[in-house]
């Protein structure tokens, strides 16, 4: 669906439930929330634009960064702990749920993410698998997870709960030479859509979250060059918008106009090609500039 029919949807949605939707009622205050990828970036700038009288779970793989954060969030009577996991694995996100269940959380906001430029068969095997297992795999596996208790809890103390999935301005169409990454996006985009619809009559608000160009270590980590994210948005600018879309709507873009997505209208083979050679040029360039990391080149079949 074209993203222009979205936010009519938005808008059909909203009229129809008129009086009762989130926005109806006013902002919410979470009171304990588990924020993935906290150690950086976008993650990082939600739990430094959350109030101080939330409760933090901070969630990554470097414990150092993680520590740091804690430091900075901690204050007198506020809860902040840190959980080292990877999300590529399936035993430490079930950890990772029954610790973020006992802290009794009522804001999940699912944003670690991880993608890798290059053509999918000249990408590393580890790589690929990481994206779609961490952009994918973990976020169903902890909403599935943790929304039963939050809606429990919200349900009992007459509280909304909310769940942010980051998903992206990729999600909106095929991205050829970043394929996997915006294959996984679309996945987050359309599941957090049919989990808001799911749950509508539940005492908790779901938003995808589609950031435009954000500053933060993401672009460097899948092989672009800085100058690859031109105009990219202050990540706790992108944080505030999407804590306030929160229950008004269940879609947020930032940091791009949203006229700029109307190539989303065209159809779907001619855009793919049409991103296909604007990728293939990316792509090129990257290989040809010697800094900082390149896509890897391909260099046999069996290569894991
Ligand atoms: N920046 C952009 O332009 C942009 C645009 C659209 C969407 N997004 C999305 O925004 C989200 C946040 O990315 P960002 O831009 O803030 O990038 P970032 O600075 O690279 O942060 C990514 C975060 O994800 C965590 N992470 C990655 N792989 C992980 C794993 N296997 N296990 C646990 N944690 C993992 C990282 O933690 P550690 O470093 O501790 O491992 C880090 O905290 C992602 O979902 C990304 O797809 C970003």
């Amino acid at each position: 669906m074209a993203h222009s029919d979205r936010c009519l949807l938005d808008h059909l949605i909203a009229a129809a439930s008129a009086g009762g939707t989130p926005a109806a009622r006013g902002a919410v205050s979470y009171q304990r929330a588990l924020v993935t990828g906290a150690s950086s970036g976008i993650g990082r700038a939600f739990t430094q634009v959350l109030p101080a009288s939330t409760d933090l779970l901070l969630v990554g793989r470097n414990a150092a960064t993680l520590d740091e954060a804690r430091r900075e969030l901690d204050r007198p009577g506020r809860r902040v702990e840190t959980i080292v996991a990877d999300l590529a694995d399936e035993a430490a996100v079930a950890d990772l749920i029954a610790r973020a269940d006992g802290f009794g959380i009522d804001l999940l906001i699912n944003n670690a993410g991880t993608g890798r430029l290059g053509a999918v068969i000249d990408n590393s095997a580890r790589a690929e698998r990481e994206t779609a297992a961490v952009n994918v795999l973990a976020v169903v596996q902890l909403s599935r997870g943790l929304l039963p208790g939050m809606i429990d809890r919200a349900r009992r103390e007459r509280r909304r709960a909310g769940l942010i999935i980051v998903a992206s301005t990729a999600a909106f169409a095929p991205v050829p030479y970043f394929t996997t990454y915006a294959a996984s996006k679309a996945f987050d985009l359309s599941f957090a859509e049919g989990l808001a619809e799911e749950l509508r009559t539940q005492p908790v608000d779901v938003l995808a979250l589609c950031p435009g160009a954000t500053r933060s270590q993401f672009g460097s980590r899948a092989g672009l060059s800085a100058s690859n994210l031109p105009g990219a948005m202050d990540p706790q600018t992108v944080a505030r918008q999407a804590l306030a879309a929160l229950g008004r709507q269940r879609v947020k873009v930032t940091g791009i106009d949203q006229a700029y997505l109307a190539p989303a209208l065209l159809p779907r083979c001619l855009l793919t090609r049409v991103l296909g050679v604007a990728m293939r040029e990316v792509v090129a360039r990257m290989a040809a500039s010697p800094t900082p990391a390149r896509p890897a080149r391909r260099s046999s079949p069996g290569r894991p």
